[in-house]
Parts: structure tokens; C-alpha cells; sequence
């Protein structure tokens, strides 16, 4: 029987330049913790794209640092969907501070994937409306791609 899932949140991730190259073990992770990937596109962000993405932290002292970094190289953009995906990716994502991560989430993404606080392996969205405008910034709706993820999955 065709069966509809209950709604789904949908929260945007990205993979930081230094760990593109272990993408396909961090994606199983993701996977495996129950997540679907709906949307995915590997890009190189310029200086303009870096500041607009994380507007929230101008005038902070790490943000020279910051863009130096997420525009050093590749990144992979996704749009993850799971219940509750935007606080799911958080806690899945773990601490800021990779260091930290290691001892109060040791099975976290940045445990495992970080180095420090600012090479801390990924990104994720930290509410629904931040998710939805980075997800805007990074799968903007265009004429020739005007569709939506499904919110719910059917199951044959
Ligand atoms: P923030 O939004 O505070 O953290 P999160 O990514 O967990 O939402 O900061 C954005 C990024 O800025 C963070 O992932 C790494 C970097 N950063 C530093 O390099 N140093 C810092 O002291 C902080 C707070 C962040
Ligand atoms: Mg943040």
C-alpha cells in the first residue's frame, strides 16, 4: 500500500573545505542517523558569497579568518529533511568547538571530523528561518529548476 510519512523539517548543511575529501564516510553518517539528502551541490564560494552567508557575524574578530577558510577551497552545499531536522543536525552536528566536541559529543560529526573551533568541519542551520534563507542563498529557485523537495517520502 502507497503510505504517506508524517511532515518533514528540512534544514541546510555544509561540509567545510577541509573535509570535502571525506564526504562520502561524513554522508554515510548523515545517512545512517536517519536523515535523507535532498538537495547537494558542491561549490567554491567567493568572498561576496562568504560574507552574505554569514552576515549574523560581522564585526566579530573571527570572521576574516572565518571567510579566509570557507573560500579556500570547495564546499558541499545539502538540504537534509528528517522529523525535527533542524535541531537533529545541530545535536548531530555537535559543539561549535571541535576540541569541546570530543569531550561532551564524542560521536558527533565535529568530534569526529574537526580539528578546532574554527576548522570544525561543517555547517547547520541553527533554526528553521536561518534555514530557509541559506538554503535560498545556496539552491535559489530558478526557471529552469522550479520545484520543491518533498516534505514526506512514499513507501511502496
Ligand atoms: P557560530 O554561528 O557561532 O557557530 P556554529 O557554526 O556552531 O553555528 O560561528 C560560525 C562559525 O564561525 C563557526 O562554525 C566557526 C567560526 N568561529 C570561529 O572561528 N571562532 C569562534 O570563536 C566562533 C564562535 C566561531
Ligand atoms: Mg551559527
Amino acid at each position: 500500500t502507497l503510505h504517506l510519512g508524517v511532515l518533514k523539517q528540512r534544514t541546510f548543511a555544509m561540509l567545510k573545505p577541509d573535509v570535502v575529501e571525506k564526504m562520502g564516510h561524513i554522508m554515510k553518517v548523515i545517512i545512517q542517523n536517519g536523515f535523507k539528502i535532498t538537495k547537494l551541490k558542491m561549490v567554491q564560494m567567493k568572498r561576496d558569497h562568504a560574507l552574505e552567508f554569514y552576515a549574523e557575524h560581522k564585526g566579530k574578530p573571527f570572521l576574516p579568518f572565518l571567510v579566509e577558510y570557507m573560500t579556500s577551497g570547495p564546499v558541499i552545499a545539502m538540504e537534509l529533511l528528517a522529523d525535527n531536522g533542524v535541531a537533529k543536525w545541530r545535536e548531530l552536528l555537535g559543539p561549535t568547538d571541535s576540541e569541546q566536541a570530543r569531550k561532551d559529543a564524542p560521536g558527533s560529526i565535529r568530534a569526529l571530523f574537526g580539528k578546532d573551533k574554527s576548522l570544525n568541519a561543517a555547517h547547520g542551520s541553527d533554526s528553521c528561518a536561518s534555514a530557509e534563507r541559506e538554503l535560498n542563498i545556496f539552491f535559489p529557485m530558478s526557471p529552469i529548476a522550479q520545484y520543491e523537495s518533498p516534505r514526506s517520502t512514499a513507501t511502496f
